[in-house]
């Protein structure tokens, strides 16, 4: 790798302590000429302490927040999926459209300073509400792993299905990485009236599925490893109700399923981060689970949300909700006694719109 790409002069500004040089490295990075390597992921070994997350990018809008991003010098950042609007079973009109945004010199300076983490939503996989029966998901797939560069050796390249899961950083400091799909294996959803928020309405059909037994059994095996902190990372909203748009409440079985799995597997540190909505908002579940569960949602990176007033949620934990740009930050204070994740909604100017700082010991089964 060449020694003066954005990603080396990162890696150099992470240990230094002279604000000179520090802005030197912001100056190099982000008036250097975007390079079209991606950043390599973090080492297995890496300490995470600082995650970037978002989802819903417009390709043909401009994306300046993507700078801000940059800003907060991220370990690792996770795209949540609707990453482009492809919304067609074309494949040279999908290609089309996510060159586009390789296209995009933000972008290309952020894929290249840090890595990135992708999974897909409807709109990327290529159909507003998409699922299963999507008659070009294998094309899209393919679509997908080339444009996040998905390594050939990845186990993902041998699966159905774009989700993948990490774990980062030593024993007492690991973070475990979960990205789910939640559009490959989904059954079709029932609808009802329609309302303000969609036509979607709870399915008790024990029969659909949101995830597939493949991605729900590999899910199984992935909460049973050892970690600290897991964030698992679901295009579409789990803890708030569905309220006739797209969220894991359609399935209610599925969303139960899941929250007891992490009963059952007695995984600690899980933290749900969401997108999807255009709209940010802080969601907590206390009930039928071992410890509180936070979700963090956050979308979108370029678009505001037209109506401003987020859908009703009763499992809304913070009465701050954001409809305008804005990404998410998790940041680990690995340092303390007790160390703590905070979870953080960010707006255009790196501005904080909703904060929450939870123990890690708070987040442990019983
Ligand atoms: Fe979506």
């Amino acid at each position: 790798m060449n020694r003066f790409s954005p990603a080396t002069v990162v890696r150099m500004m992470r240990g230094c302590s002279s604000p000179a040089l520090f802005l030197m490295g912001i100056m190099t990075v982000f008036f250097s000429s975007p390079a079209n390597t991606p950043a390599e992921l973090p080492d297995s070994n890496q300490v995470l302490s600082r995650i970037v997350f978002g989802s819903c990018i417009k390709q043909d809008l401009p994306t300046p927040i993507f700078y801000t991003m940059a800003g907060e010098f991220p370990d690792l950042i996770l795209f949540l999926g609707d990453n482009i609007y492809a919304d067609t079973e074309d494949m040279n009109e999908m290609r089309a459209k996510y060159d586009r945004l390789g296209a995009n010199a933000d972008f290309r300076r952020l894929r290249s300073s840090f890595p990135i983490i992708a999974t897909w939503d409807d709109h990327d996989f290529g159909i507003n509400d998409g699922g299963a029966d999507f008659p070009q998901r294998e094309a899209s797939e393919r679509e997908f792993m080339r444009f996040w560069d998905v390594p050939a050796q990845s186990p993902v390249r041998s699966r159905p299905g774009v989700y993948d899961a990490k774990i980062f950083g030593p024993e007492g400091q690991r973070v475990q990485v979960i990205m789910l799909d939640t559009r490959y294996f989904r059954s079709p959803l029932k609808t009802g009236k329609k309302r303000v928020g969609g036509p979607y309405v709870p399915d008790d059909s024990i029969n659909k599925t949101m995830l597939g037994e493949a991605q729900w059994a590999w899910l199984q095996q992935e909460l049973e490893k050892p970690a600290e902190v897991r964030l698992i990372g679901t295009s579409i909203q789990l803890v708030p109700e569905a309220r006739g748009q797209e969220a894991w409440g359609n399935l209610p079985h599925e969303r139960e399923r899941l929250i007891r799995m992490i009963k059952e597997t007695r995984a600690g540190g899980v933290v749900l981060l969401s997108g999807d909505r255009h709209w940010a908002e802080l969601s907590c579940c206390h009930e039928h689970v071992p410890y509180p569960l936070y979700e963090i949602t956050s979308s979108s990176f370029n678009q505001i949300h037209p109506r401003g007033t987020p859908t009703e949620n009763r499992f809304r934990s913070d009465e701050r909700t954001y409809h305008r740009e804005n990404y998410g930050v998790v940041h680990i204070d690995w340092n303390l006694p007790r160390p703590t994740v905070t979870l953080e909604v960010k707006d255009i100017e790196g501005g904080i719109r909703i904060e929450k700082k939870i123990n890690i010991s708070d987040l442990q089964p019983n």
